[in-house]
């Protein structure tokens, strides 16, 4: 059914026109006690939208919208293992990965979270042998590094979050290699030692270009590093799907690390993905991730629909996007050991809810996802905060925020909570010409100084970074994403944009190689690039 002739959506629209003229200063005169009333707590966090343009009565029609778009029957039929990724036919249960041990989702007669344990153990143990030091590399020396090789949902992940619990390293120094681009390989591998590297490769299908590309050059640096005739098996390990293609690698049975069809690559990270988490941050640590995955996802699937983090947050979404027509949103954690966590976020929301079919096949009425980006605060604050606050695009921001560093330095961290505050204030309010003048600003300076303000922000908080908030977090963008997919009634869990251009370039390589002269079926402005681009490397 499209969403827009649901009653709920139609009363949103009634409303859109109103929140169009009006300015948050008029919501904020109407309920001054807003700071008080508009937040929700979950899994240690607190969703916060006292700033967002969303008036209680937008907010009882948006979880109208929800019970209409039959949220909670949908998030059963996740939990449950029903095949809800449609084009591909596949259940979507990554929630399995995190689930208590004891907890049961059977799916074609197999429980999922039996197998899900039964790797979690094999890689546990793994760990252990490892950072003991009686896992060995090829000639007895310890793992020192780890290097993962990935893209995608097999890369970005695991990158975030071993960035994000930096200062709990113990174990194995992780690099991640990623991009085709052999300069990528080039500079991961620059000063790390054969002997006692560890090379994970990552990958759900075992397929990917890019990443096969790299692992051959990393098997290659591993045979030219070693000792002639060395066991060049002990470095290797594959995380992957595909068991058969990881042995025809020549991984041997016994180290690869499963995951399963119903493991969509960028909801991977709970999976053997991330074992280079684990052996980086040790297992207790990655241990405690998990929880924190698995009481968000406790909430989510408990908690009622108006006191339920990711409902709400994927209501804000959907009310920016479709009703405020809001095209970005920035995502600014002011915790610098989150700045790979947009990249993240880039691939969970656009590639999930990067859609213009419904899951009927018929095309969207509505917009989907909005561009997703991101930075760090205070970092961004001098650099783009500046269309931020007087653009003429408007952006929804998430601030995300922690009562307390990582770090022994309380009165610094204050420094970064005041500029947190800050900027989300000035989002809101802005600053008219009136303050200025009354401030005494230069008539001729006052339209320049003017910060219309009316951006929406959602301020995202917890008391300190840990595994346990970490994982919660990724859970809580997981399952907004999937609301906002259910609302749009889009399948957020297939990718088929990303597969064409993966085919054409796989054409095009014997063209630049020069091993085959491009055909009648390349268009003439590829083929004229090509020339270029071959005469360019082969000139002087
Ligand atoms: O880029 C598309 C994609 O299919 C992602 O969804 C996935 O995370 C990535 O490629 C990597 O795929 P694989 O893990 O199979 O190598």
């Amino acid at each position: 059914m499209d969403v827009t002739t649901l009653p709920s959506w139609q009363k949103l629209t009634a409303h859109a026109e109103r929140a169009r003229s009006e300015h948050f200063r008029d919501l904020l005169e109407r309920r001054p006690e807003r700071g008080r009333t508009c937040h929700l707590q979950g899994a240690g966090w607190t969703l916060d939208w006292s700033r967002q343009r969303v008036s209680a009565e937008v907010m009882s029609d948006l979880l109208a919208l929800a019970f209409d778009r039959g949220i909670s029957t949908a998030t059963e039929a996740m939990f449950t293992g029903q095949r809800i990724n449609t084009t591909e036919n596949r259940s979507v249960l990554h929630t399995a990965l995190r689930a208590n041990a004891h907890d049961s989702v059977v799916v074609d007669g197999v429980d999922c979270v039996k197998e899900s344990q039964a790797v979690l153990g094999a890689m546990r143990a793994f760990t252990e042998r490892v950072l003991s030091g009686d896992e060995v590399g090829a000639t007895g020396q310890r793992f020192t590094d780890v290097v993962n090789i990935g893209i995608g949902g097999s890369d970005l992940g695991p990158v975030m979050v071993t960035q994000a619990l930096k200062d709990l390293q113990g174990g194995l120094a992780p690099h991640f290699i990623s991009n085709v681009d052999p300069t990528d390989a080039h500079e991961k591998l620059r000063g790390l030692n054969p002997h006692t590297t560890l090379v994970l490769i990552a990958s759900k299908t075992f397929t990917t270009t890019e990443t096969m590309a790299n692992a051959r050059l990393v098997r290659t640096w591993l045979e030219a590093g070693l000792p002639r005739e060395s066991n060049i098996g002990a470095h290797l390990v594959a995380l992957s799907t595909a068991v058969d293609l990881a042995e025809e690698f020549g991984i041997s049975e016994d180290r690869v690390f499963g995951f399963w069809d119903w493991v969509g690559g960028r909801y991977s990270v709970g999976s053997a993905i991330g074992l280079s988490v684990m052996l980086a941050v040790g297992v207790s640590a990655f241990e405690e991730f998990l929880a924190g995955m698995r009481d968000m996802d406790i909430h989510f699937r408990t908690a009622e629909l108006a006191n339920n983090l990711p409902v709400v947050m994927a209501l804000l979404g959907v009310w920016n996007r479709n009703f405020l027509n809001i095209p970005t949103r920035a995502v600014l954690p002011y915790e610098q050991y989150l700045h790979r966590l947009p990249a993240y976020l880039q691939q969970l929301t656009m590639e999930s809810n990067g859609k213009r079919v419904a899951a009927d096949g018929n095309a969207v009425s509505i917009e989907t996802a909005p561009v997703l980006w991101g930075e760090p605060g205070t970092n961004g604050q001098h650099s783009f905060h500046q269309l931020i606050h007087q653009g003429t695009q408007p952006v929804a921001c998430d601030i995300i925020v922690f009562s307390q560093s990582r770090h022994d330095a309380a009165r610094q961290h204050a420094t970064l909570v005041a500029n947190a505050l800050a900027q989300a204030q000035v989002m809101a309010l802005g600053r008219s010409a009136s303050e200025l003048h009354a401030a005494g600003v230069a008539p001729d300076l006052v339209e320049h100084k003017v910060m219309p303000g009316n951006r929406p922000c959602t301020l995202l908080w917890s008391k300190v970074l840990t595994p346990h908030s970490l994982g919660a977090l990724v859970a809580l963008y997981e399952h907004a994403t999937f609301v906002e997919g259910v609302i749009w009634g889009i399948n957020s869990f297939d990718q088929w944009g990303v597969e064409y251009g993966k085919e054409v370039a796989t054409r095009l390589v014997p063209f630049i190689t020069g091993d085959d002269r491009p055909d009648s079926a390349v268009p003439e402005f590829t083929s004229a690039s090509i020339a270029q681009l071959r005469s360019l490397a082969e000139s002087d």
